[in-house]
């Protein structure tokens, strides 16, 4: 007894850890512990100090009385230290009700400490009232200048994750995967691997490509997602497959995108789009009961695509909230309102949308401001009317008669005290700039509510949509995914026009994930891709090996693939995947803890066959 033994290897000497801090209760007064674990919080109150002792489990208050609390100075926050003391009922009126160790305090007999730490440079706690460090941007020591919050945080993550909220997210997202595993293992689907040195899988964004060693000039890419595996392990007879796949896009990131991510990825044989969506909805109870311990109900309402658009503006709409778009332009035609009447007149559409009460809410800078966002996404303009007690005011109300400035009040719905917005131009641009101001207001009205789950199935796409040059079509989805059987004569003559039999997840606006049936006949595949306007040859050279498997007894076969990073910040109530991802990158897809990307040594590139242009620059 006495001696610190800080730091040594050997610094737990004989002593065997008894259990978690944050399990202690009442029941265990009496009990003698050896704990272990991290500092919390050290202060000092009449010559006795008490410690904030925090493991996995949580925390509980341990008091070092006499000649221990001389030697606290030792119990630096954020050390690890070991703890033998006794459990004991803390005195009346000291309990805190805000732990669940709260009434109880362990009074030290000896302390160790195993390894001391320097002062954090971020915070290791969620205290209330603290200001999360990615939102107060604040530089600390240790920061690069110029490095933000959030930089800060991904650099020191191995602290950032001790705080509880982390702690509880990754928690919760365990619990999440294993409740899809339970739930897809009893329905009798097998996890299968597919590999991740693979060749290019068309998701629509760019690859992650690695050079091949023993094949200079070659690259192998990382798979944006299991995609041509899954179907080939359904020719393979598997049946029902399902993986956890981890899946890499180089795409632009934002709040609900990462470099690399991870899939729920399912796919199953002999199916209609209805087998796949029941699942879907079964395996979504099953992970919000499990571990949100929420019951949602299903099956969720679904919705055509071309009705999401002209609805919501977006193919992923939150109803959570009304605001729905109207379509006017029928109403405005021939209308002496030159904006709206020549839109009509050149086939684009007039849209808008009533923000009730938004007539006193709007000023005219966040009109100014919405109109150049509106711009900004490719609209040509904004047109607004607020409809109040004295009349119309808009800086159009001197070209509207008021029969059309009614029949439009009418159109929208809009009560007295409402603003109306309205665009005007191309069906795309239009719907696109509708669905932002309906969040943007939904937003600054406050229309949200905590615990609010709307789930809905989108269904009905287009099976494509305008490519990068005008000879190509793109595929909505993949160009793996079947159309619907009675549109199969339009894929030679209106390819625009032919339906897919794909289907996305949508909850309160994010997409959660998406599937199709896909083409399990070798002709119908290789029609798409002439739609498509895919040259012969590159056919062949892509996806040669897949039209071959759907010549050997390819069964009917679809799927779908949920984001696992996305279910888990919905579950977890969080804005950012980041926030449930132990390892996350940066907006700009870097690791600012272990600074990749980085430059290679010479001698690699070499063996690589690999020649850099600019020359590796030099990560400080
Ligand atoms: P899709 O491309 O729609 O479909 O992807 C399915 C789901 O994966 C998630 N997701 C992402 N999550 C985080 N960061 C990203 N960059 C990212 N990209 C996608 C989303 C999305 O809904 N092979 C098809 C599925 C199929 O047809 O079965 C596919 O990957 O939640």
């Amino acid at each position: 007894m006495g001696e610190t033994n800080s730091g040594s290897p050997e610094a737990m000497g004989d002593w065997v850890r008894t259990g978690g801090s944050g399990e202690l209760r009442p029941a265990d007064a009496g009990r003698d512990v050896t704990l272990m674990g991290w500092v919390a919080r050290r202060r000092e109150h009449g010559g006795v100090t008490f410690v904030d002792l925090r493991d996995r489990s949580g925390v509980v208050q341990v008091v070092l009385a006499g000649e221990l609390s001389g030697r606290a100075g030792d119990l630096r926050v954020e050390s690890v230290v070991a703890v033998r003391g006794t459990v004991g009922l803390r005195p009346e009126g000291l309990s805190n009700p805000a732990l669940p160790t709260g009434e109880v305090e362990v009074r030290a007999l000896d302390f160790r400490v195993l390894n001391p730490a320097r002062t954090p440079p971020i915070y290791t706690d969620d205290a209330p009232g603290r200001v999360p460090v990615s939102e107060a941007g604040r530089t600390v020591d240790g920061a690069e200048p110029g490095e933000t919050g959030e930089v800060l945080r991904l650099r020191y993550r191995y602290l950032d994750l001790r705080r509880p909220r982390m702690q509880r997210n990754l928690a919760l997202r365990h619990r999440m995967v294993k409740a899809v595993r339970d739930y897809l293992d009893e329905l009798g689907f097998l996890e299968i691997e597919t590999p991740n040195l693979t060749r290019s899988t068309p998701e629509g964004a760019r690859d992650y490509l690695v050079p091949a060693r023993n094949a200079p000039g070659r690259f192998y890419a990382l798979p944006q997602s299991p995609q041509l595996f899954k179907q080939l392990l359904m020719v393979a007879g598997f049946e029902r497959y399902f993986q956890i796949a981890r899946c890499f896009r180089d795409e632009d990131l934002r709040a609900d995108r990462q470099p690399e991510f991870t899939q729920i990825d399912v796919e199953m044989s002999f199916v209609t789009p209805a087998d796949v969506l029941q699942l879907t909805e079964g395996l979504m109870v099953r992970v919000w009961r499990e571990a949100a311990g929420v019951e949602i109900k299903a099956p969720f309402p679904r919705m055509d695509y071309d009705e999401a658009v002209l609805r919501y503006g977006t193919d992923k709409p939150d109803l959570r909230f009304g605001l729905e778009i109207s379509d006017v332009t029928e109403l405005v035609g021939g209308s002496e309102f030159r904006v709206f009447g020549e839109a009509a007149a050149r086939g684009e559409v007039v849209r808008g949308l009533a923000v009730p009460g938004g007539a006193g809410l709007l000023s005219r800078k966040d009109l100014d401001g919405l109109t150049e966002q509106v711009k900004a996404m490719g609209a040509p303009g904004l047109v607004w009317m607020a409809f109040e007690a004295a009349g119309v005011r808009s800086p159009v109300a001197k070209h509207l008669s008021s029969d059309v400035a009614e029949t439009l009040r009418r159109a929208l719905g809009a009560q007295e005290g409402a603003m109306a917005l309205f665009v005007a131009g191309p069906s795309d641009a239009a719907a696109a700039a509708l669905g932002h101001l309906r969040l943007e207001m939904a937003g600054k009205l406050g229309l949200t509510r905590p615990g609010d789950l709307r789930f809905l199935w989108v269904v009905n796409y287009p099976l494509f949509e305008a490519g990068d040059t005008p000879e190509r079509l793109a595929a909505k989805h993949h160009p793996f995914t079947a159309p619907v059987a009675s549109d199969l004569p339009l894929l030679e003559t209106q390819p625009a026009r032919v339906r897919a039999r794909a289907y996305d997840l949508v909850l309160n606006g994010t997409e959660l994930g998406g599937g199709s049936i896909r083409n399990h006949v070798r002709d119908v595949q290789e029609r798409v891709f002439r739609a498509m306007g895919v040259p012969e040859e590159e056919v062949r050279a892509k996806f040669g090996f897949l039209l071959d498997a759907l010549e050997y007894g390819a069964p009917p076969h679809g799927g779908i693939a949920l984001g696992v990073d996305r279910i888990a910040a919905m579950l977890a109530g969080e804005d950012s995947i980041r926030e449930v991802i132990a390892f996350p990158k940066t907006a700009s897809a870097a690791c600012p803890m272990t600074q990749a990307p980085a430059p290679v040594d010479p001698g690699q590139l070499e063996e690589l066959g690999v020649r850099v242009d600019a020359g590796p620059e030099r990560v400080g």
